[in-house]
């Protein structure tokens, strides 16, 4: 029996949270908010969760990527198959070196609420609020765009009812059935990584062939022709989330109905805290930041409110510590896991942790670091003998000028020409799917390494 209530997070401590000024335009953004469709359902939540149990065992990987921060002036239908499109390459190549299915969730759908590491912003002298997210102020630097309006969670709802549509028609309206994975590589007309993918996508389409010959029809083989996509953000804005909280019939149990699976950030996991006290109540997926600050303490009595019941998929740890400092912090996060027998799927954002300022005055991220971030998390796994199970990348299918490398080797001088991003800088397309090759042997190699210990 839970006594939990949807509204318990009001009386904890709330921080990175706006202070919405007008209380009659809340209610009443709060109250059309709740009368709406929950836009994710409860058994699409089971579904994650028991694939998530398979990654944390290692008979899955998660990759879990998209915008840092989606916007409203980005907002596109070409966007979002750009971006569906470049997860799904680089779910395949992975699928090609983990040898395991792929687990496929977007920042998307949901993810418009940021915090942010200072309350102001300076320019030319002039102090404004910091910008929170579309969901919560506007991206202009003037005064009125600054302002926290609840309105906008209205607009942030209809925009991810709207991207979700889309979503779940590309997934299984045709667009991902795996005979087109040729199709998939239009826009990717040069390049090591386009040829390397081609070469891929031959060998799929040989064995489709192969299939086909030997009476495996594309008719009898849904699984082919459709995916499981599923959407993802921070559980950041908490009369969001509780506008769209849903109790499940079906289980008698609290559902967060605003995307699949949230997580908690790195700013916000104060365990006595309001976002942890949201998340402990549904029944979602629920993911956690884990930064350099986070004490083997505070994890375990996170998993402990996060987690009581220690049930499989419900608690995916997002290592995110900075290329070079992995080994500082993990190994004493892997310990108090191991310690508590907690039951967690580990991944590795490599993002946060590699954010530096362009010597042209952007923030960036250098595609090595990202790389390197990746390696020493699969390399510290395999020392202590846990299963590396995911990857969580801020990325687009647009081709944007955000991150610094790759082999197209985007420069400092060139983040100018095509930086887009609302919030952190994000791979584009052709850096995805050269670090989803990167990615993939690490996951051959770790395929060799599970085997070996299932026999041994
Ligand atoms: C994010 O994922 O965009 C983010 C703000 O991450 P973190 O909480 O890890 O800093
Ligand atoms: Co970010």
């Amino acid at each position: 029996m839970t006594t939990w209530q949807k509204t318990d997070w009001r009386s904890k401590p709330r921080i990175q949270m706006p202070t919405y000024t007008d209380a009659a335009a809340l209610n009443a953004a709060e109250s059309r908010l709740s009368g709406y469709p929950p836009l994710v359902f409860a058994g699409e939540v089971r579904r994650l969760k028991s694939q998530l149990a398979a990654a944390s065992r290692g008979e899955a990987f998660l990759l879990q990527g998209g915008d840092c921060a989606e916007s409203f002036a980005e907002f596109s239908a070409d966007g979002i198959r750009d971006t569906f499109k470049v997860m799904l390459q680089m779910a395949m190549v992975l699928t090609y070196g983990a040898k395991v299915p792929v687990v496929k969730v977007g920042r998307m759908a949901g993810q418009m609420a940021k915090p942010r590491s200072a309350d102001t912003e300076t320019v030319d002298g002039v102090e404004l609020p910091s910008y929170r997210g579309d969901i919560i102020n506007g991206f202009d630097f003037d005064e009125a765009s600054r302002v926290p309006d609840p309105e906008r969670m209205l607009q942030a709802y209809t925009q991810a009812a709207a991207t979700l549509n889309l979503l779940r028609a590309f997934s299984t309206g045709g667009y991902a059935d795996v005979h087109q994975v040729h199709q998939w590589t239009l826009g990717f007309t040069s390049g090591d990584e386009a040829s390397k993918y081609r070469e891929i996508a031959n060998r799929i389409s040989d064995t489709l062939d192969f299939m086909q010959a030997a009476g495996m029809t594309p008719e009898r083989n849904h699984e082919l022709q459709t995916v499981d996509f599923y959407t993802s953000h921070e559980a950041l804005l908490l009369e969001y989330e509780e506008a769209l909280c849903r109790l499940d019939s079906t289980s008698g149990k609290w559902l967060a109905g605003s995307g699949h699976m949230v997580w908690i950030g790195d700013r916000t996991r104060q365990p006595d805290g309001a976002h942890v006290e949201f998340c402990k109540g549904v029944q979602n997926p629920i993911g956690l930041k884990c930064g350099p600050s986070m004490t083997s303490g505070h994890l375990k009595s996170l998993m402990a409110s996060l987690n009581p019941n220690n049930e499989e998929g419900r608690l995916t740890l997002i290592a995110r510590f900075g290329a070079g400092q992995v080994g500082d912090h993990l190994p004493r996060l892997i310990k108090a896991v191991e310690e508590e027998g907690a039951k967690v799927l580990w991944t590795c954002d490599a993002m946060h942790g590699n954010t530096i300022k362009s010597t042209t005055g952007y923030k960036t991220r250098p595609f090595d670091s990202v790389l390197r971030e990746v390696r020493e998390f699969f390399g510290i796994h395999k020392a202590e003998g846990t299963v590396p199970g995911g990857v969580h990348f801020e990325m687009t299918g647009a081709d944007v000028t955000e991150c610094t490398g790759g082999v197209r080797a985007v420069t400092d001088e060139d983040l100018s020409d095509r930086y887009h991003t609302a919030c952190d800088p994000r791979l584009n397309a052709s850096q995805s799917l050269e670090l989803a090759f990167l990615v993939a042997e690490e996951l051959s190699d770790r395929r060799e390494t599970l085997n070996a210990a299932k026999a041994g």
